[in-house]
């Protein structure tokens, strides 16, 4: 009983100070909704309502940049001329409150920043057939981390040398990271006489929304010399016992 008779003196009160018009607002209109923006470059975002409440407003920008508000206009720009604040992609929204209404809408922000270098080695520099070998692809300050993939190509002599993907690494340490990040990711390969010659690239690929952005390496060539049998190594033993076996 108490707590009906306070409630009423509460909308008594309301409706004395907001009129008999409590004011309901609709979502403020941001144009653009998505927005795909690289790192260091400028951005824009505008923030309109149709009609302004007649109980007095304020219309304004949430964001870890640059807030503005206004209490007198329909629209509003948000603006920043270079976008280095990766937490900026979560929350950034334009609001409009009213004196007993509050409404809001995002902006679908996606940053994303090329690596400042990529590079590709291996480990040895030199193949022996049969060997356990590693190709390291080094790649700087890359984002966002969670959305990196490297792709590892090499020319096929069948196809006029050009590149194809023979596979794919995904960094499972990356997952959580919305910034920048610098990776080395390595994949392992079984020296084979045949990929003498053979060139190799690695890309870092950034899977966004709107679609991949590349950056590769420069080629490198690894040379897998014939000559003296490889019998410093066991797998070059077994394939000697298995050419012998063949033959007998
Ligand atoms: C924002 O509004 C201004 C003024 O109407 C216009 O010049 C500008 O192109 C708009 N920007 C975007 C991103 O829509
Ligand atoms: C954000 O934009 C991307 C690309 O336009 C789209 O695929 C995605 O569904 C959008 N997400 C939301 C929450 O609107």
């Amino acid at each position: 009983m108490a707590g009906c008779l306070f409630s009423s003196l509460l909308i008594a009160l309301c409706v004395g100070l907001y009129g008999t018009h409590a004011e309901v607002c609709r979502d403020p209109v941001v144009t653009p909704a998505s927005l795909l923006v690289e790192y260091g470059h400028p951005a824009e975002v505008n923030c309109s309502i149709l009609s302004k409440p007649v109980t007095g407003y304020m219309l304004g920008w949430e964001s870890k940049s640059s807030q503005p508000d206004t209490d007198s206009k329909k629209s509003l720009t948000w603006r920043v001329d270079s976008l280095t604040n990766w937490e900026e992609a979560d929350g950034l929204k334009c609001y409009l409150s009213t004196a007993t209404d509050q409404c809001e809408s995002r902006v679908n922000l996606t940053i994303y920043k090329r690596p400042d270098t990529i590079m590709l080695s291996s480990v040895p520099d030199v193949w022996i057939e049969g060997d356990q070998t590693e190709l390291v692809c080094e790649i700087e300050n890359v984002g966002p981390g969670h959305k990196l993939s490297v792709h590892w190509s090499r020319s096929n002599a069948k196809q006029n040398n050009a590149f194809t993907l023979f596979s794919e690494t995904s960094p499972s340490d990356l997952v959580n990271e919305m910034k920048n990040v610098s990776a080395t990711v390595k994949l392992n390969i079984t020296a084979r006489r045949e990929d003498h010659g053979v060139q190799y690239k690695c890309a870092a690929v950034l899977n966004l929304d709107t679609g991949p952005v590349v950056s590769e390496s420069q080629p490198i060539t690894i040379p897998v010399p014939s000559g003296q049998p490889p019998l410093s190594s066991v797998w070059g033993m077994v394939s000697l016992l298995a050419v012998f076996t063949t033959v007998l």
